[in-house]
């Protein structure tokens, strides 16, 4: 059965939803923040978790802790993955990001949103490469901005989206590791 990783720096609502499907699969969360929520709720779902703070050689440390690891989910991990994690794990590290990319990569992109008076954003899943945001899409699902949307409306709603594509893009990922495509 292929383990999967998932890092994360925030709350953990994404890795809620992937541990609704792949709770079998999901081997070890890792965190850069003491504090996020992810690590309490990894905790509580008895999954193993460490904690690797930034610095130049956070990708180095993290990749000691991922022997056996066969694909790493970034479900909110602030920071950018770059070699010798990147290069280990080739076409093997997915992301979630709250918008339709190419559009609104990097920070707060549901905030770029309202602010561009945009009537389509949405969320994407797809490859890291070492780019901010670059990689190829897997898997996107739009959501309309309504003309009350606040800042926290609007996440909320895009979250909603990620929930639903973020496992499904991953069954999709696991079949092609499966069938060694
Ligand atoms: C999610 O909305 C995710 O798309 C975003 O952080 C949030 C984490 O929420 N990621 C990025 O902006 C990456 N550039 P969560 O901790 O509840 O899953």
């Amino acid at each position: 059965m292929p383990k999967i990783a998932v890092l994360g720096s925030g709350t953990g609502s994404n890795f809620q939803a992937l541990l609704g499907e792949f709770g079998d699969e999901i081997a070890l969360v890792v965190s850069d923040q003491p504090d996020a929520g992810i690590l309490g709720k990894a905790e509580a779902a008895g999954i193993s978790t460490v904690v690797e703070e930034g610095g130049h050689d956070l990708s180095a440390r993290i990749l000691k802790h991922l022997e056996g690891i066969d694909l790493i989910c970034l479900a909110g991990f602030m920071r950018l993955v770059k070699d010798p994690l990147l290069s280990a794990f080739p076409n093997l590290i997915l992301n979630i990001h709250p918008s339709l990319l190419p559009k609104y990569p990097g920070k707060a992109a549901w905030e770029q949103a309202l602010a561009d008076e945009a009537e389509m954003t949405g969320c994407t899943v797809h490859y890291v490469d070492a780019g901010v945001d670059t990689g190829e899409v897997i898997m996107q699902e739009e959501v309309a901005i309504l003309s009350d949307d606040t800042s926290e409306t609007l996440h909320a709603r895009i979250q909603l989206a990620e929930h639903r594509i973020y496992p499904e893009a991953v069954r999709l990922v696991l079949g092609k590791i499966r069938g060694g495509a």
